[in-house]
């Protein structure tokens, strides 16, 4: 259908300022790591739920196929139409109500197109924390986190975001509402069916409002970045950290020197807190609640003792909320500095943690013999056993430049290898970043297959036209 046939069945709907055609499309036809150029004849941007049901109503009659789409910071091509132009957008920008807080419960209802800032600063304003962190917070939208089952830097406390979920509106693909916005800690009734659109990465229905818990605002916090010699001394700091201060242990962030070197480089403002060069650093970060006093002396004393026994090499406790942010900056703008340093090849793989550092050693050997010279940039959630095993190019290979385009050609092999060895490991190929269109062939190879069956059977029943974000999760089945 052409684009002006398309804008006169949805204008009626959305509205006239509802419906974006031409160049004002070209930003929901990219992704935001540049992997896929897509195209799109219109972009439709529904104000309600109901407006959703209506949109996909028209889909449906028309078999019209349509992809979702939110804040657009999928590492996966998962929000990105195909190249076709067959294949309609539905931003959920414009669904931006917090439609309730209950500060007695510790729900909030909002809407698909918060973003997650927003519905941080939703929940503060109750005096409550929603514990989803991730460096794209300010641009990155609720329905987007839900339908990619977001993780981040505060999951060892609390869980991916499917475990901070106590309700789901959804509209199916036949522009059925399901309305399960209930505020329940406890609600065994039958088949728990919401669970089926968190993660599901809007292939089965779009996700348009959702009840979430919230936790208690802390009184205070501990910030503490730990210099020490490697992952393997990382993990067995973890196991004595969480026996000290248990669940307190909200984030624990694995960086080794080549990733604080590159973040170092690439932003003038992020300093080495440490006077000597180490081998790796961990962020630490607990929030305090008001109740436990002594706990910043706790930790001091607890990090004295590690550094005086050779456990760890060096720590720096945050003495404000300002150096607590530098070491904040620094984490989070890890991938930020490494897309600076040009092209790399991003593997989200998580191991069970006994084995995490055996991936990382065997990693170094095969990326040796695949790519010589290459950097391994390993960094990130290691209290979840999940690592962004990213490997940039020889220091020196420029943007653009032949060398690079060597390099990227590696690219099948090496990711084969390393997926291949997480595989043989017990590991994930994708801890957090989801499916999308880039992982496609990568859950045929290595899902069970039953569970594949069962995904395609899951996928017919709700879509049996296929037009829910074809070509993204489950293709061809
Ligand atoms: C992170 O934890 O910083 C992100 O999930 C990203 C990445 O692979 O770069
Ligand atoms: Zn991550």
């Amino acid at each position: 259908m052409n684009p002006m046939a398309l804008h006169a069945l949805f204008a009626p709907i959305v509205g006239p300022t509802g419906v974006l055609l031409g160049k004002d499309a070209a930003p929901y036809e990219v992704d935001h790591r540049r992997l896929y150029q897509g195209h799109t004849p219109l972009v439709v941007r529904p104000r309600t739920t109901a407006q959703v049901a209506a949109v996909l109503r028209v889909c449906a009659a028309h078999g019209i196929a349509m992809v979702p789409h939110g804040g657009n910071t999928s590492y996966c091509g998962g929000a990105t139409p195909d190249a076709s132009g067959t294949q309609i957008v539905i931003s959920l920008e414009r669904l931006t109500a917090v439609r309730s807080v209950d500060p007695i419960g510790g729900t909030l209802t909002v809407e698909a197109g918060c973003t997650l800032r927003s519905v941080r600063a939703a929940a503060a304003a109750a005096g409550r924390h929603f514990p989803l962190s991730l460096g794209s917070e300010g641009s990155c939208q609720i329905g987007g986190n839900l339908s990619t089952n977001a993780g981040g830097t505060q999951v060892l406390r609390h869980g991916m975001i499917r475990e901070l979920v106590l309700g789901l509106e959804v509209v199916l693909p036949d522009g059925q509402i399901l309305d399960q916005l209930r505020r329940l800690r406890k609600d065994n009734t039958g088949y728990d069916v919401k669970q089926l659109f968190i993660g599901a990465e809007g292939t089965l229905g779009i996700i348009t409002a959702a009840v979430l818990r919230m936790g208690p605002a802390p009184a205070d916090s501990l910030t503490a970045l730990v210099a020490i010699d490697g992952l393997e001394a990382t993990l067995a700091l973890l196991g004595r950290i969480q026996s000290a201060f248990g669940d307190l242990i909200e984030t624990f962030e694995y960086m080794p020197a080549s990733a604080v070197a590159l973040a170092c480089q690439h932003f003038s403002q992020i300093k080495n807190p440490f006077e000597d060069l180490h081998p790796a650093f961990v962020l630490v970060h607990l929030p305090l609640p008001s109740a436990l006093t002594g706990l910043h002396e706790a930790f001091t004393r607890f990090m004295g003792a590690e550094i005086e026994a050779c456990r760890v090499r060096d720590a720096v406790v945050a003495q404000s909320m300002a150096q607590a942010d530098t070491f904040w900056f620094l984490r989070e703008n890890i991938p930020a500095a490494q897309t600076r340093e040009g092209a790399s090849l991003k593997h989200d793989v998580s191991l069970p943690l006994d084995r995490l550092a055996e991936f990382e050693r065997r990693g170094q050997m095969l990326l040796a013999t695949l790519a010589p010279g290459c950097r391994s940039i390993g960094y990130g959630h290691a209290g979840d056993g999940n690592l962004h095993y990213n490997v940039s190019p020889p220091v020196g290979v420029l943007p653009g430049s032949e060398e690079e385009q060597a390099f990227l050609s590696r690219k099948e092999p090496l990711m084969r290898a390393i997926h291949d060895l997480v595989a043989e490991l017990g590991g994930s190929f994708s801890a957090e970043h989801g499916i999308g269109q880039l992982k496609v062939s990568e859950l045929v190879r290595y899902e069970d297959p039953v569970a594949l069956a069962v995904m395609g059977r899951i996928k017919q029943a709700l879509d049996p036209q296929g037009l829910m974000n074809p070509g993204k999760v489950v293709v061809g089945r």
